[in-house]
């Protein structure tokens, strides 16, 4: 692990996070409880096509990441398709809402295994999905690409499952360290969901670390997802007279933590993770999440033109800036397709072994070499919340 480098970049007056966005359509709740086709490719299975599969939380409490993640998969292969597709073949997605739940994340994945008879499988945002699926794929055969899960677990299913991002061992270190070494705290508490594989790994991750550089974690609390009112967690955590708080949660829990923690006269430096990267984390905490900082996977003020110019075209399509999800989604179809195009036959085996040698594959949100557990190892942003955006402070190599 190499030291914080703050990049000269910060200094640029490019387009920042959040200044520009409008908020994304969101689909029709579907009508049952199953899985719906939110599709794209309604067609039968033709010769001529190449079909994948995407599982997605498109509405309920996590909808923004399944939103922004399908619309990065869009623009990658809208981009494939024009140059061609995949050995003669068109490039088709077939798109099922999980309404952010595990189970439902696990059938629609079954779904379109068995039915659709996908040749790759991308998915799932929150790792706790992504653990509910990865089952189903690696007993089919079916390699299956998360972009965004970064609990270590989720890989470990199996030689069928990868990942395009980096883990939480590393994100957790990267927010620790930063804590200790650069904010200088002392003191701090953690507040974490117990229904997430994500937040109690995340939480364990920053407790090892920030307690090895020194630090003290004087107080743990948790909730469960879909809870609204953390006002006694908050207040048990006010008596612990913390310097910081670190908050492992999804954007949706983490406004609120944060508006009930000022409400409450909680002075702390809230901390977290790349589960807080939307814009509607700001929407529900606004100004009390001020001087927060989060690690993540990208920032859209990296002035490399890799960087700029996936932005200009996400823009140009969807009229925003995207965040990390929508450049996770569009790297992990674009790996998948280097994949499909250097496979022999378009098998899953073939494909799962092309995966496994991707070396130095140009991504938006960083380079992605797949190591030998299937992992991607590649650098973390810290960003700091100001006025209702993300701005880049330090990149962390890993
Ligand atoms: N890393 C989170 C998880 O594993 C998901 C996430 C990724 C959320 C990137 C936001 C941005 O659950």
């Amino acid at each position: 692990m190499r030291n914080l480098t703050l990049a000269a970049f910060a200094a640029l007056s490019l387009i920042t996070l959040g200044c520009e966005r409008k908020t994304p359509a969101v689909d029709p709740k579907p009508p049952e409880a199953k899985p719906v086709d939110a599709g794209v490719a309604a067609a039968p299975k033709q010769d001529d096509v190449i079909l994948l599969g995407e599982v997605g939380s498109l509405t309920g409490p996590e909808a923004a990441f399944g939103i922004s993640t399908k619309q990065g998969i869009e623009l990658a292969l809208a981009e494939a398709n024009a140059a061609g597709g995949v050995k003669g073949k068109k490039l088709e997605v077939r798109v099922y809402d999980d309404q952010s739940k595990p189970e439902e994340a696990a059938s629609a994945a079954a779904r379109l295994i068995t039915q659709d008879h996908i040749a790759l499988l991308l998915g799932e945002v929150a790792s706790s999905n992504s653990l509910a699926m990865a089952p189903k794929a690696q007993e089919a055969k079916v390699p299956m690409i998360s972009p965004s899960s970064t609990n270590p677990a989720v890989t470990e299913v199996g030689d069928y499952i990868f990942r395009v991002c980096f883990i939480d061992p590393f994100q957790g270190y990267v927010m620790a360290k930063y804590a200790r070494q650069d904010l200088k705290m002392s003191k701090a508490a953690i507040l974490k969901d117990v229904k997430s594989a994500y937040s109690m790994g995340l939480a364990d991750v920053f407790e090892k670390k920030f307690s090895e550089l020194g630090g003290k974690v004087a107080g743990i609390e948790s909730y469960s997802k879909g809870e609204t009112d953390f006002r006694a967690q908050l207040t048990a955590l006010k008596k612990l007279k913390v310097e910081g708080l670190y908050v492992p949660g999804y954007y949706n829990d983490v406004g609120l933590v944060a508006r009930q923690a000022k409400e409450l006269g909680l002075k702390v430096t809230m901390m977290g993770g790349d589960g807080w990267d939307s814009e509607k984390l700001f929407e529900l905490g606004g100004a009390a999440l001020d001087g927060s900082v989060v690690s993540n996977h990208y920032s859209a003020e990296d002035p490399s033109p890799q960087v700029q110019n996936f932005i200009t075209k996400y823009k140009e399509k969807y009229g925003a800036v995207p965040d990390s999800l929508a450049a996770l989604g569009y790297d992990a179809a674009m790996v998948g397709i280097e994949a499909m195009k250097r496979s022999t036959d378009l098998t899953g085996p073939s494909i799962r072994d092309a995966l496994a040698q991707i070396r130095d594959f140009p991504g938006v949100a960083g380079t992605i070499s797949i190591n030998e557990k299937r992992d991607a190892v590649k650098p973390a942003v810290v960003l700091q919340i100001k006025n209702n955006k993300f701005n880049y402070v330090a990149t962390v190599k890993p």
